[in-house]
C-alpha cells in the first residue's frame, strides 16, 4: 500500500514538472492540419517558440536536429531555457509606460541598433532554408539589430558581406574558430574579415574539444565542432595585435574568467555555453551573469558584457538586462524563423521587440533605460517544487 501511494505521489509530482522544449500554448492544436513538411503562414506564428515548432514540422528531422541539439542528456539546454523562470518578478505599478517604445535604442560597441538583443553566429544557415543566411543577413538590416554569422556559415564571408547595404549602413560582426598552432593562416582569415566590412571579431572560447552530441549523432546531423586546441590567455592577447577590430570573447562561463578577460583587456565578452552544445554540466550564460552581479559587478561597467542561451521570451531579455547585461544573443529562434528567411527573421525581432515592451511596462518601467537587479527577486521561487 505504502509503495502504491509512494509510486502514485512520484509520478504525480514527475507530472507537475515536465520538461516542455516547446511549452503548451496551443499551437499543437490549432496548427493541426498543417501537414509535415510545410510551413504554417507566418501570420500564425505568435511567439519566438512558434518557430520551432513550424521548423520542426518543415525542416527533415537530420537538419531539425542540428540546430536542436545539445551535449550528452541535453541538461545544460534545458537548464538554460528553464533558469529564466526561477526568478520571479517585482512589478511595479502606477508608473508612466507611454514613452516605453521609444527607449530601446542600444549602443553596442559604439555601434547604434533599435534593440538590445541580436543574432548569434550560428553554423548552416542553408539547413531550414536555400537562402541560407541571407534571411538573417536581410531581416536583422530590417529590423535594425546586430547580426554576427557563424565561421561555419553556409555562405562564404563574401556574399554576406555582399549582402549588406552598399553604403556601410549595416553594422555586422564576424565569429571565428582559430587554429591555435597556424597564425599564418589566422592572419590571413582576420585580413579576410577587415576587407569584408565586418566591424568586430568575436572569437568562439567555449569549444574546447569536441562536443558529446546524443542526438545529433543518432540521426547522422553531423556537428561542425572543435578538436582539442593550444589556446591561452597569452595567445588571446597575441591576437588582439593580428587586427585593429576588437576582438570579443564568447563563451565566457565564470566570475574568473570574466576577471580574466576584464585584465587581458578584452573589450567586450560573450557570457554563454554555446546553447548548452558543448558541454553538459555548464552554466547558463544567464547563471553566469547571476555571478557576476554578486561577485563582481564592477565587471558589467569595465567592460561591454553579452550574454545568450535559452532566450525565448521578452521576460528573459529584462532578466538578463537587470543583471547588467548589455546585449542578448539568440541563436536557434533566429535560426528557426530562418525557414521563412527574411521575412520570418523580420518577425521574430518584431515578435521579440513587443513582447520587451509589453514585459518593461508591466514591470513599471518609464524607460528600459532604467532596468536594474530592483525588478527582480534573485532567490530562487518554488514555481516547478
Ligand atoms: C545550430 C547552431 C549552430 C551554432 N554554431 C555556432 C558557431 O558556429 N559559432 C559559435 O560561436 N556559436 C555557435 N552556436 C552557439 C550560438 O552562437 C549561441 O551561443 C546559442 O545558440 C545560444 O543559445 P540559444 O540557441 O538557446 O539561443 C550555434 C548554435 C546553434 C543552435
Ligand atoms: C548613437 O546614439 C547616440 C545617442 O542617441 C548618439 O549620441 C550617437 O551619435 C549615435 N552614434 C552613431 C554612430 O550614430
Ligand atoms: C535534409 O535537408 C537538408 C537541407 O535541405 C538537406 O541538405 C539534406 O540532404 C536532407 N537530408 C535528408 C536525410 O533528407
Ligand atoms: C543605405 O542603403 C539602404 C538600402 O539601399 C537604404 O535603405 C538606406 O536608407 C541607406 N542609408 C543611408 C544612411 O544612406
Ligand atoms: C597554415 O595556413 C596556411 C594558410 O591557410 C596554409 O597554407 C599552411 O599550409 C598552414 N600551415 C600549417 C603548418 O598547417
Ligand atoms: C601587442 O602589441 C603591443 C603594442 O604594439 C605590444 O606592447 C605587446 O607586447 C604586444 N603583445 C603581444 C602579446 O604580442
Amino acid at each position: 500500500m505504502k509503495s502504491i501511494i509512494f509510486a502514485t505521489l512520484t509520478s504525480l509530482a514527475l507530472a507537475a514538472r515536465p520538461f516542455l522544449n516547446e511549452a503548451d500554448t496551443g499551437i499543437d492544436e490549432a496548427l493541426a492540419d498543417v501537414p509535415q513538411g510545410t510551413l504554417p503562414p507566418l501570420e500564425d506564428i505568435v511567439g519566438l517558440p512558434d518557430f520551432e515548432w513550424a521548423a520542426r514540422h518543415y525542416m527533415n528531422t537530420s537538419a531539425y536536429t542540428y540546430y536542436r541539439n545539445g551535449a550528452a542528456g541535453e541538461w545544460a539546454y534545458r537548464n538554460n531555457l528553464e533558469a529564466f523562470q526561477r526568478y520571479t518578478a517585482k512589478p511595479r505599478v502606477l508608473r508612466d509606460n507611454s514613452k516605453i517604445e521609444s527607449t530601446f535604442t542600444t549602443s553596442i560597441l559604439g555601434h547604434n541598433f533599435s534593440a538590445p538583443f541580436y543574432i548569434s553566429p550560428c553554423a548552416r544557415g542553408a539547413l531550414a532554408n536555400e537562402r541560407a543566411e541571407l534571411g538573417l543577413v536581410e531581416g536583422a538590416y530590417q529590423g535594425d539589430i546586430l547580426y554576427i554569422p557563424s565561421d561555419f556559415s553556409s555562405l562564404p564571408l563574401k556574399e554576406l558581406a555582399a549582402a549588406r547595404p552598399s553604403n556601410g549602413s549595416q553594422v555586422m560582426w564576424q565569429q571565428v574558430y582559430l587554429d591555435a598552432s597556424n597564425d599564418t593562416a589566422t592572419k590571413a582569415h582576420f585580413k579576410e574579415i577587415e576587407q569584408s566590412g565586418a566591424r568586430a571579431i568575436v572569437f568562439t572560447v567555449d569549444s574546447a574539444g569536441p562536443g558529446v552530441r546524443h542526438r545529433a549523432q543518432r540521426y547522422a546531423a553531423g556537428s561542425a565542432d572543435a578538436d582539442y586546441s593550444a589556446f591561452t590567455w597569452q595567445y588571446y592577447q597575441k591576437l588582439q595585435n593580428f587586427t585593429t577590430l576588437p576582438v570579443v570573447i564568447k563563451g565566457i562561463q565564470t566570475v574568473e574568467d570574466a576577471k580574466m578577460a576584464v585584465k587581458y583587456k578584452a573589450p567586450a565578452i560573450v557570457l554563454s555555453n554555446h546553447g548548452g552544445r558543448n558541454f553538459d554540466s555548464s552554466p547558463s550564460g544567464f547563471e553566469v551573469a547571476l555571478e557576476i552581479h554578486q561577485e563582481a559587478p564592477e565587471i558589467f561597467k569595465q567592460i561591454e558584457v553579452y550574454a545568450d542561451g535559452g532566450v525565448r521570451y521578452g521576460s528573459d531579455v529584462l532578466k538578463m538586462l537587470a543583471l547588467g547585461v548589455r546585449a542578448v544573443g539568440l541563436g536557434r529562434p533566429f535560426m528557426y524563423a530562418n525557414a521563412y528567411s527574411t521575412e520570418g527573421v523580420a518577425k521574430a525581432v518584431e515578435l521579440l521587440k513587443a513582447e520587451i515592451a509589453s514585459d518593461a511596462a508591466h514591470l513599471g518601467l518609464s524607460s528600459l533605460k532604467d532596468i536594474g537587479p530592483q525588478y527582480f527577486k534573485w532567490t530562487p521561487n518554488n514555481w516547478y517544487s
